[in-house]
């Protein structure tokens, strides 16, 4: 069956004047829209707007920015512009220490988004008759449900095989004839790792002929790595949970740049310090608006990831922005195994034992094809040699950390004054992941 090369051509073939002008149409529904959201209500009246202010797409430059606090200041659903029985699902951050952030979602917004991930695997080639399997964690990670719906959408066979266990993946993989997988970089690696150690060869002995990578920074060289390690063409995908999950920006099959889905968001980029525009072509912090958004829409949301809009054309014909791959982080947020961390989320941690000091270092490694974290931390008293007792600290500190965070560290606890002493600013995270 010959199938079409657009899952949603009338929005994707837009023209840019046509996308501009459906964008101001729906800038304008969502802020009126807004002011259901005690949270905008309060801001537009502090700021003295109206949505009659926002007469342009220029005039969105008027509104203040919004920010992961101001998500965790009206946790859990302060920012919602539709009553609560309205919403049908939510995904919240980690974390127990600070507030965590939540999202709410309509069936709308769980259809809309759907559409838009169904989209980006449409325009990188994955049809009805794909196998598609997902490796990424379900439950509150957006990166589980997130694709499992956009895929069952397309209407390919989806494997909902979660993080983890990756021989049983690699069974998954044989076994149901897998064409697509979506994983992060670093666990592609992994799975190439012990497709090695079983004697799998991927060429030989699977279908697969596309991976898509997302959820952390990645180099061009890592995604021509893992392209021929397996055997695959592998898609570049952007999403972060604020603006629903996965289905941001994705590449086409250029596999230069990622397009942002423009009828779903306004890009600007911006000097992270000044917060003014940055000129056109150059890197700075992305920010979003949702203007396709129900239960929580966000106006001119600081995303804290730095990347720049690269000019021309694209030769796929469609003419929604392409944003270059992710340079890094305004903040100092982590990102380890497609978890999100802040390392005060650890710190908190270890300041609730007394029998802890203040210096830690959080060093990142590649050991294999692992990536891990090792979390020494300076003991409060001379250093004990009580075994026993250091063993059960390390065990309770460990599991602590773990349900902050997700992810397992290794905890070390070291003597008071063995960890170097910065001067000023601590140096708490030391990042030595292998970057191909
Ligand atoms: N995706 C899939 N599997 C992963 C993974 C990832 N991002 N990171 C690690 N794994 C695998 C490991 O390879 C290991 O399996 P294996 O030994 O059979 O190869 C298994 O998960 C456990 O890993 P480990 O490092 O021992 O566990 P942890 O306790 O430190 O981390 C995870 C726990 C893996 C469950 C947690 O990191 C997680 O859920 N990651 C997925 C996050 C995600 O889906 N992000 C995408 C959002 S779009
Ligand atoms: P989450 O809200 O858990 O989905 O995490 C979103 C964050 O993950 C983003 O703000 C980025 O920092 C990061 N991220 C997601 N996709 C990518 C990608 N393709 N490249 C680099 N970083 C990414
Ligand atoms: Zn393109």
């Amino acid at each position: 069956m010959e199938y079409p090369p657009f899952y949603n051509p009338e929005y994707e073939t837009l023209e840019r004047s046509e996308l501009e002008a459906l964008q101001l149409k729906r800038l304008k529904e969502t802020v009126v829209h807004c002011m259901q959201s005690p949270f905008y209500k309060k801001r537009f009246a502090e700021n003295k707007l109206t949505p009659d202010s926002i007469q342009s797409l220029d005039d969105l430059k008027r509104i203040p920015f919004t920010t992961k606090q101001d998500l965790r200041d009206t946790y859990p659903f302060g920012m919602a512009s539709v009553p609560l029985e309205k919403c049908v699902r939510l995904h919240s951050s980690s974390g127990t220490t600070g507030n965590p952030t939540v999202i709410l979602h309509t069936q709308r917004d769980l259809d809309q988004w759907a559409n838009a991930l169904a989209r980006c695997m449409w325009m990188v080639g994955l049809r009805p008759y794909d196998v598609f399997q997902n490796s990424s964690g379900y439950g509150m990670f957006t990166g589980g449900l997130g694709f499992q719906y956009a895929a069952e959408r397309l209407g390919m066979l989806t494997v909902p095989a979660a993080a983890g266990n990756t021989k049983r993946q690699l069974k998954f993989i044989t076994d149901f004839g897998t064409t697509a997988v979506h994983a992060i970089p670093s666990y592609a690696t992994r799975i190439f790792e012990v497709m090695q150690e079983l004697g799998i060869d991927p060429r030989r002995d699977t279908r697969l002929h596309t991976l898509i990578i997302g959820a952390e920074p990645h180099s061009e060289e890592q995604r021509r790595r893992i392209e021929e390690m397996l055997g695959v063409k592998a898609y570049n995908s952007f999403g972060m949970s604020e603006m629903c999950g996965p289905g941001v920006a994705f590449e086409c099959k250029e596999q230069n740049g990622l397009h942002i889905w423009e009828d779903y968001y306004i890009v600007e980029i911006v000097d992270p310090d000044t917060l003014e525009p940055v000129p056109d072509g150059e890197v700075g912090e992305m920010v979003l608006t949702t203007i396709n958004r129900e239960a929580m829409p966000l106006l001119r949301y600081r995303t804290r990831d730095l990347t720049r809009i690269l000019p021309g054309p694209c030769p796929c014909g469609r003419q929604h922005k392409r944003l270059d791959r992710m340079k890094g982080r305004s903040d100092d947020m982590i990102i380890l195994k497609g978890v999100n961390i802040f390392p005060i989320q650890i710190e908190q941690v270890l300041m609730q034992f007394k029998e802890l000091g203040n210096n830690y270092l959080i060093t990142l490694e590649t050991s294999d094809s692992n990536d891990d974290m090792t979390i020494e931390v300076e003991l409060n008293q001379l250093f004990t040699d009580d075994y026993s007792r250091l063993q059960i600290l390390t065990k309770e500190i460990t599991r602590q950390i773990k349900d902050e965070i997700l992810v397992t560290p290794h905890v070390k606890l070291v003597p008071k004054g063995v960890l170097p002493q910065s001067e000023g600013k601590a140096v708490r995270v030391k990042d030595l992941r292998k970057k191909f």
